[in-house]
């Protein structure tokens, strides 16, 4: 008898995911990565900077995705901008987004659009050190333990309901650019399992 569960591969297409980012990229091609080994059952649908020199987009080029650079100074508003960037979303219909270190506060109305399908990762266990420089934070601060966190966008920055956090110890020489180091490792595979969890799998 064929499996019609809700997870069933029948009923359940992949995953569709689209990325925005501004930087460095490395979590999208963490997402991609693992997306290639079928660690991930998933496709990227639209990778968006707003940056158009982000080493991001030059890596989604070269890995041909259908890769956007929708950069903001040349739009006269942020409700413009965000226009162009939901009229792209739209038409690659993702089921989530993924903000891979976009460096934009999404709007209300904009999250509004996607609601609990817009997903973040953020350098600290949230609720501690929101905000800019989180890694510096937590050495700054002292704790033992930090690490990263995969939520839902909210109009909160760095808040919203949580997905998954992995834990990363610090070290007494850490500073805030060795503890950053490894907490990245640590983003890399917290995402994909976030985006697991969604897509279904455990
Ligand atoms: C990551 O540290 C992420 O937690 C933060 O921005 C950074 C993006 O890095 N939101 P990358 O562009 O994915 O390499």
């Amino acid at each position: 008898m064929p499996n019609l569960s809700p997870q069933s591969s029948v009923l359940s297409p992949r995953l569709r995911i689209g990325v925005l980012l501004s930087g460095r990229g490395s979590n999208f091609a963490a997402i991609d990565d693992a997306i290639r080994r079928g660690v991930l059952d998933a496709e990227i649908v639209c990778v968006i900077s707003n940056r158009p020199d982000a080493p991001g987009i030059e890596l989604a080029r070269a890995r041909k995705h259908h890769a956007h650079a929708i950069d903001n100074r040349d739009f006269a508003s942020r409700a413009a901008h965000e226009a162009e960037v939901l009229r792209i979303l739209d038409s690659a219909r993702p089921d989530y987004i993924v903000l891979a270190g976009y460096m934009r506060v999404l709007s209300a109305e904009f999250i509004a659009r996607y609601p609990n399908r817009i997903l973040n990762i953020h350098p600290s266990l949230l609720p501690a050190f929101p905000g800019v420089d989180a890694q510096a934070q937590a050495v700054a601060y002292g704790v033992k333990i930090s690490g990263c966190t995969v939520h839902f966008v909210t109009e909160k920055v760095d808040d919203g309901p949580i997905i998954v956090q992995r834990p990363v110890e610090v070290r007494d020489d850490d500073t805030g650019e060795t503890l950053a180091a490894r907490i990245l490792v640590e983003e890399h595979g917290g995402y994909g399992e976030a985006l697991t969890k969604l897509a279904g799998g455990s």
